[in-house]
């Protein structure tokens, strides 16, 4: 499966979620897809930090052979205030890697998802695991993008459980509500990955020292970016454990039988409310009968393999840091 990935990587903003950087390292060292591209948005941090990160990390791997866009720098509405206040106070965190600014093509992720999918219909699918800026802007600007795409695997929303950034929203879909609302009215074929599923993954601050024991610098850095938001996730009632979002999403690209996954009408709220961002799922049949959505627009997960999912993670994630040369 070829894949483009979109991401809003935070691990080397001390404080942000690190975990898209994992779930890029699994892409990278899983054959069954190969990477077109990664594009990075704005989201966890401001997309400038972004892109510093992902640069950084694909140093760190040797793979600057694979192409890094920097794209969308703010929500799509101006009128989120809350949203770019978020940006703005994570624009204030401390930063790891070295800032650095894209040139030319460099800064123009979405000319790229849509040069990138129009030259190859139907062959790219792509992975979201951050807020649906840059591609529904990519659709938005290109009528034939949505409908050349193979799908796209979407690491957002809720099916049947709470938020995680609002008791009502998961994060990506509410730090740009309109670009969600966008993609799920695009007739992509898509498959959203929600919390539902995501809150059943758990990495633990023992297992990255562990594996990071070798010393190899990928290991230190990994450490390091990671630390801080352990120390976040253990506070109030967190387990102490980071939930492996992304890295599920990327998995399903891996392999798809890790989830149930259920046919549904999936609409996005996009008010300026408290509920903004949320997902409705209409995945039962009878919810489509009464409020009058006979077709479908996504299929969402409702259950996951969990040990398989933290057995594949282990080898091909944790087993990579530990082993890296
Ligand atoms: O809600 C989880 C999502 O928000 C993940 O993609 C995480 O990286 C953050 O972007
Ligand atoms: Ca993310």
């Amino acid at each position: 499966m070829r894949i483009i990935i979109d991401t809003d990587p935070a691990m080397g903003t001390l404080g942000g979620d690190p975990e898209d950087c994992f779930a890029i390292m699994l892409a990278l060292n899983s054959p069954e897809v190969t990477v077109d591209g990664i594009t990075v948005v704005q989201g966890n941090v401001p997309a400038e930090k972004g892109y510093a990160n992902a640069r950084h990390l694909l140093k760190l791997l040797d793979r600057e052979d694979v192409p890094l866009r920097r794209g969308c720098l703010r929500p799509m509405n101006a009128k989120r205030t809350t949203q770019i206040a978020w940006l703005e106070r994570r624009d204030r965190s401390k930063q790891i890697t070295d800032m650095v600014e894209p040139i030319g093509e460099d800064a123009d992720a979405v000319s790229f998802l849509i040069e990138t999918v129009l030259a190859s219909p139907g062959e790219i699918t792509l992975v979201t695991i951050g807020p649906l800026t840059n591609v529904a802007t990519a659709m938005q600007r290109s009528p034939d993008f949505a409908r050349s795409l193979s799908g796209i695997i979407m690491m957002g929303g809720t099916a049947e459980c709470a938020g995680n950034i609002s008791p009502a929203a998961e994060f990506n879909y509410w730090q740009d509500p309109d670009a969600a609302d966008i993609v799920f009215r695009s007739g992509a074929d898509l498959t959203m990955i929600g919390l539902d599923v995501c809150h059943q993954t758990h990495l633990y601050p023992e297992e990255v020292q562990d594996c990071a024991r070798g010393g190899t610098e990928l290991g230190r850095f990994v450490v390091e970016a990671t630390a801080p938001w352990f120390e976040i996730m253990s506070g109030g009632v967190g387990s102490g454990s980071l939930h492996l979002y992304d890295d599920l999403a990327m998995a399903v690209a891996i392999d798809s039988s890790l989830v149930t996954l259920e046919e549904s009408f999936v609409e996005i709220e996009i008010g300026h409310g408290p509920a903004q961002g949320m997902s409705i799922s209409h995945h039962k049949p009878f919810q489509r009968v009464i409020f009058d959505h006979p077709e479908t627009n996504a299929k969402v997960a409702l259950d996951v393999e969990a040990e398989v999912f933290a057995e594949l993670f282990r080898k091909r994630v944790l087993g990579f840091i530990g082993n890296e040369r």
